[in-house]
């Protein structure tokens, strides 16, 4: 079979190239991929199993997430500086301190709190939806959700989310030409989100809440805080992590609902299946569809020999899809359950922070539109993002009734 499981215009047409990916998992589980030297990438190992992605994302010290971890288009110097600070970009130990300061702030207790905001939100969305005529699930419901979420999180004031949104949208910085943004204006929204997180740390200075950002101002039991810097390249990160992953989970989920309507008759039926189908939803779209990392030593994965300063390329989506892990992993079954799905990271360092979060919200989502709007269907196509990354929707004309 012929392999390339980077071509974004492949995934701008169909999505994941499913096909491709189980085929590897049954050949060639650890397979050399080709770069692209005229465009500037690098050849990389395809690593598309579900035991061997848990096996690379619980080893960062062999394998590295320092280095740049999405595929294509090395980024100029200032861009990379910036991503070098994010947590997201670092090994332990340097991540380890982060990461467990800031995780005060995202345990199961803490976003459990969130719940009824998180529904009022969505009732306000549907509200506003219910008027109009030309409906946008993308536009009207699952862009703004995340994105709302994040600034009650944040005790960001109303007037101030158009302002979030827009920065969010510049930050994306994805390959779809719909999205591109010039690198210049990447970095000026990065220097307003940092000043802007800056001046909400200092509102909670002042005026301490019960609220994240408070407690992510103060010191840890151990006397450990922070720095304003640390701060403020978090409340990036958040902006940059927590938004489109979310917003195609919600929106590759109501399209996945619509191509399996026996699964929203019986989500319609029991709204407390929301539970499980905000997991097989994870599974199933998979809204981040790979990282990669860097080998820091010679290593192996199924006795394939890897080098030091190899990149190698973990494929959530597929690793989603391993039959050796689910019963009939091509099956949309909401009542999934156990479901390892690992759509959020294979465990270890850098295993999604907002995972809880973005299960909450994909949970009150629909749960409210399969209360509110049994009948929800498609009224168009879906416009898919040129993205080998994220498995992105960009728009899905939807009728409520
Ligand atoms: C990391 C997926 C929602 C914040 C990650 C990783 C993945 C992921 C695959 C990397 C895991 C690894 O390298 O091992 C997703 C998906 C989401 C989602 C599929 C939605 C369905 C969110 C939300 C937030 C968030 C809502 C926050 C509000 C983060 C952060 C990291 C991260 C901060 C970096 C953690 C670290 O480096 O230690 N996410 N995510 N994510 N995610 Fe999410």
């Amino acid at each position: 079979m012929q392999i390339n499981v980077v071509d974004q215009d492949y995934y701008a047409r169909h999505g994941v190239p499913h096909e491709q990916l189980k085929w590897l998992r049954d050949n060639a589980p650890v397979f050399w991929h080709e770069g692209d030297a005229e465009l500037g990438w690098p050849g990389f190992w395809a690593v598309t199993k579900h035991e061997d992605v848990v096996h690379v994302s619980r080893h960062s010290d062999l394998f590295s997430s320092a280095r740049r971890l999405a595929l294509f288009n090395e980024l100029p110097e200032e861009e990379r500086e910036l991503q070098r600070m994010m947590m997201l970009n670092q090994d332990p130990p340097e991540h380890t301190r982060r990461r467990s300061l800031v995780n005060r702030g995202f345990t199961p207790r803490v976003i459990s709190l969130l719940e009824e905001h998180i529904r009022d939100i969505c009732h306000r969305l549907v509200d506003e939806a219910e008027g109009k005529s030309d409906l946008d699930f993308v536009t009207d419901i699952s862009a703004p959700l995340p994105l709302y979420v994040i600034c009650e999180l944040l005790g960001a004031p109303v007037e101030d989310r158009d302002k979030i949104f827009e920065w969010s949208n510049r930050l994306i910085g994805a390959e779809d030409p719909d999205y591109a943004t010039t690198p210049e204006e990447g970095q000026a929204a990065a220097a307003e989100v940092y000043a802007y997180a800056g001046s909400l740390a200092a509102a909670r200075r002042e005026d301490p809440r019960d609220d994240i950002v408070t407690r992510l101002i103060q010191p840890n039991e151990g006397g450990e805080v922070l720095t304003e810097d640390e701060f403020n390249l978090f409340v990036l990160l958040l902006i940059v992590a927590g938004n489109e992953t979310t917003r195609n989970a919600a929106t590759g989920g109501m399209l996945t609902f619509f191509q399996h309507p026996e699964q929203w008759a019986r989500l319609v039926a029991d709204r407390a299946m929301a539970r499980t189908a905000a997991d097989e939803i994870v599974r199933w779209v998979s809204p981040v569809n790979l990282f990669r990392r860097t080998a820091t030593a010679d290593t192996e994965i199924r006795g394939q020999k890897i080098a030091e300063g190899d990149k190698v390329v973990i494929f959530y989506a597929s690793a989603n899809r391993d039959a050796g892990v689910f019963a009939d992993p091509d099956v949309f079954d909401i009542g999934r359950d156990p479901n390892p799905q690992i759509g959020f990271g294979g465990g270890g360092a850098h295993f999604c922070l907002g995972n809880h979060l973005a299960k909450l919200e994909l949970r009150v989502l629909f749960e409210v539109l399969s209360e509110r709007f049994p009948k929800i269907g498609q009224a168009g196509e879906a416009a898919r993002l040129r993205s080998n990354f994220i498995n992105g929707i960009k728009s899905l004309p939807v009728h409520l009734r």
